[in-house]
């Protein structure tokens, strides 16, 4: 079975390939130009006086580089990264035992931080405000509070739901970048990148037809060149070419904007049964048999800055250009 490209569910062998692929220091990010500016300056700031960076709030669609560039705050800081995720934090003792390990420099990387719970979120507040942690320890007239001091640290907060972030949790980021696609140049950097540190040599035309229909997303890219690596060594004699790529394109049901399967299907959806829309969210997930978050966060983006769909306060609308794209006419 072909895993699908848009999966958000990474694979334990592609865990491992992205963090080999994974650029360390902020140079080697590729693209987000004015992101990388603003840390940048905001990084070197920091070290000059001899404080940690503020915290960092990481959003967009999934696997644009938010983990990456988690990482590489962590690298340049000079400090260790603790790894964890909203979902896993359950109870506030386990924020605690974090937050009270955390040597001076590091970076706590919160990843999916929308699900954090009501009462580990509060207990973040004042971690991330005072860097001190307040703990209610006990139950009913017994109870008491005990205050701990932090050592200075960086929370970097993911997530490719920034709507679903509540107020007091987002104000209390200093610096919030959000991600955007990557241009096909820089697609083609990376993969000329990811395709070095994996010794594969790619002919020129096939990191610009990879580049293409990457969906404007790194980790999308290194799975293309997987696939066409596969095709090539089995059918082109290892040669990675125009050739190889196209087939591998053809079985991946990839088409010339990037759009795969379920992107087109979203679209085709909403023009055979709402006459291009408008339709709610609601109707469209269930129809799919998709969440709305998924839909909202990991697919409606990439079709909306490609054109092919609007949002509106009535519900979703293809735009011409969707019908064109996919052959359709106007009923
Ligand atoms: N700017 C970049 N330059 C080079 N490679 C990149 C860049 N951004 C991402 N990548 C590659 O894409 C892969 C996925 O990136 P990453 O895991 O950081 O995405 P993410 O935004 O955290 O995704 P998710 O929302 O699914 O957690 C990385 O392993 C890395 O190889
Ligand atoms: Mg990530």
């Amino acid at each position: 079975m072909i895993e699908p490209l848009l999966d958000t569910v990474v694979s334990a062998e592609e865990a491992q390939l992205e963090t080999s692929l994974r650029p360390r220091v902020l140079t080697d990010f590729v693209g987000q130009p004015r992101l990388k500016d603003s840390l940048g300056v905001a990084l070197q700031a920091a070290k000059k006086r001899h404080e940690p960076l503020d915290h960092v709030l990481l959003y967009g669609p999934p696997g644009l580089g938010k983990t990456t560039l988690a990482h590489i705050i962590s690298h340049e800081q000079g400090g260790n990264i603790h790894v964890t995720s909203g979902p896993a934090l359950t109870r506030a003792g386990d924020l605690a035992a974090l937050l009270t390990n955390l040597e001076e420099g590091d970076v706590l990387f919160i990843d999916e931080i929308h699900r954090l719970s009501k009462v580990v979120e509060e207990t973040l507040y004042s971690g991330m405000e005072d860097q001190r942690l307040d703990l209610v320890l006990g139950k009913g007239p017994a109870a008491r509070t005990v205050s701990i001091e932090l050592k200075p640290f960086t929370l970097v907060g993911a997530t490719t739901r920034y709507g679903a972030l509540s107020g007091p949790l987002r104000s209390r980021f200093g610096i919030i970048n959000k991600l955007e696609y990557y241009s096909p140049k820089d697609l083609t950097t990376v993969l000329s990148r990811s395709a070095k540190i994996l010794k594969i040599k790619l002919d020129p035309s096939a990191t610009d037809s990879l580049a293409q229909r990457a969906r404007g997303t790194p980790r999308i890219a290194n799975r293309l060149l997987r696939r066409a690596r596969d095709t090539a060594e089995i059918r082109y004699h290892g040669h990675l070419g125009l050739e190889a790529v196209t087939e591998t394109l053809k079985l991946l049901e990839i088409d010339a904007l990037g759009l795969d399967a379920s992107d087109r299907d979203l679209l085709t959806h909403i023009i055979k049964h709402h006459r291009g829309g408008p339709v709610g969210i609601e109707t469209l997930a269930s129809a799919l048999s998709e969440d709305v978050g998924t839909i909202e966060e990991v697919y409606e983006p990439y079709l909306i800055q490609q054109g092919l769909l609007t949002r509106t306060k009535q519900g979703r609308v293809v735009t011409s250009l969707a019908y064109t794209h996919l052959k359709l006419s106007h009923s």
